[in-house]
């Protein structure tokens, strides 16, 4: 129960990582809000919660409105009355050639997984400014380190997010807000599903040493760390959970591990 007592939101923690992350801090004592564009997989995330006696809301916005951001601070607050975690994952896949990539999918790209952090982030480190601290993790992503494919949009956004991570870091110390970044490399949701053909699936395979991908639940166990205390000297952090991803360099076929959890 290392987060007893604690009041978090989790952006799109309706399903994938957010779910995981959501649950995560459930389970070490935490009370969360689910806010997340998608209603319906929202409260019947929140529901599954409260019928285990955990306490959860759901709360819709879009992260990329700034009305819809400020009326998920308040609901959150007349909800639990204060927020302490706040793990800024909503976010869209993209997976579009560079000379292919339309302005629309750009700004659509930009404005959910860039824009909408920074408008989560602020609107939620302003309450935290008034209560003394807080911890905020934000979810970026390995396409943001490396020139992937198809992520011109995508890993722009995740690229912008580390450095946003960083000025956060150094000016939110001051008011005891504890920031850091999560950089899942490959990680099986719905998102993977969708921009994964078979032939980009076992190009990560090969490429990580771990030879697999990841689980939400092991994105879940490096945010409860971040969300804990037992983080509080980690700031302005990437933490990569990428079976190795970002590691790697030359890999011999005989070097690879065979997959395990
Ligand atoms: N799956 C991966 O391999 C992977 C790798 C690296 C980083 N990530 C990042 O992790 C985060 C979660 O990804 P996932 O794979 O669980 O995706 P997912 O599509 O399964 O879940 C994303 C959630 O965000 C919500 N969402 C989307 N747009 C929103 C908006 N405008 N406002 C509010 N909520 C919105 C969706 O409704 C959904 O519930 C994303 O930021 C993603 O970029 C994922």
């Amino acid at each position: 129960m290392r987060l007893e007592g604690k009041i978090a939101i989790v952006t799109g923690g309706a399903r994938g990582i957010g779910l995981a992350i959501m649950r995560a801090l459930v389970r070490e004592g935490a009370a969360v809000v689910i806010a997340d564009v998608n209603r319906d997989g929202a409260q019947t995330a929140a529901a599954g919660i409260q019928e285990q006696g955990g306490r959860a809301v759901s709360i819709v916005v879009d992260v990329a409105d700034p009305t819809s951001v400020a009326d998920m601070v308040s609901a959150a607050k007349d909800a639990f009355g204060r927020i302490d975690i706040l793990v800024n994952n909503a976010g869209i896949g993209g997976n579009t050639p560079f000379l292919e990539t339309s302005l629309d999918e750009w700004n659509r790209i930009i404005s959910i997984n860039l824009t909408g952090a920074f408008l989560v982030a602020q609107a939620v480190a302003r309450e935290m400014v008034g209560n003394g601290g807080g911890k905020i993790i934000n979810i970026a992503s390995l396409s943001g380190q490396r020139g992937g494919n198809g992520r011109a949009a995508y890993g722009s956004a995740k690229a912008g997010l580390e450095l946003l991570t960083k000025v956060m870091a150094v000016e939110l110390a001051q008011h005891g807000i504890n920031v850091n970044n999560i950089a899942p490399g490959a990680i099986d949701t719905e998102m993977a599903k969708f921009a994964h053909d078979e032939a980009t699936r076992a190009a990560y395979n090969y490429l990580i040493p771990m030879g697999r991908y990841g689980t939400p639940d092991e994105i879940a166990d490096a945010a409860v760390f971040l969300c804990s205390d037992e983080s509080r000297y980690v700031h302005g952090h990437t933490l990569n959970v990428d079976g190795g991803f970002r590691a790697a360099g030359l890999m011999f076929g005989s070097n690879k591990a065979v997959p395990r959890r």
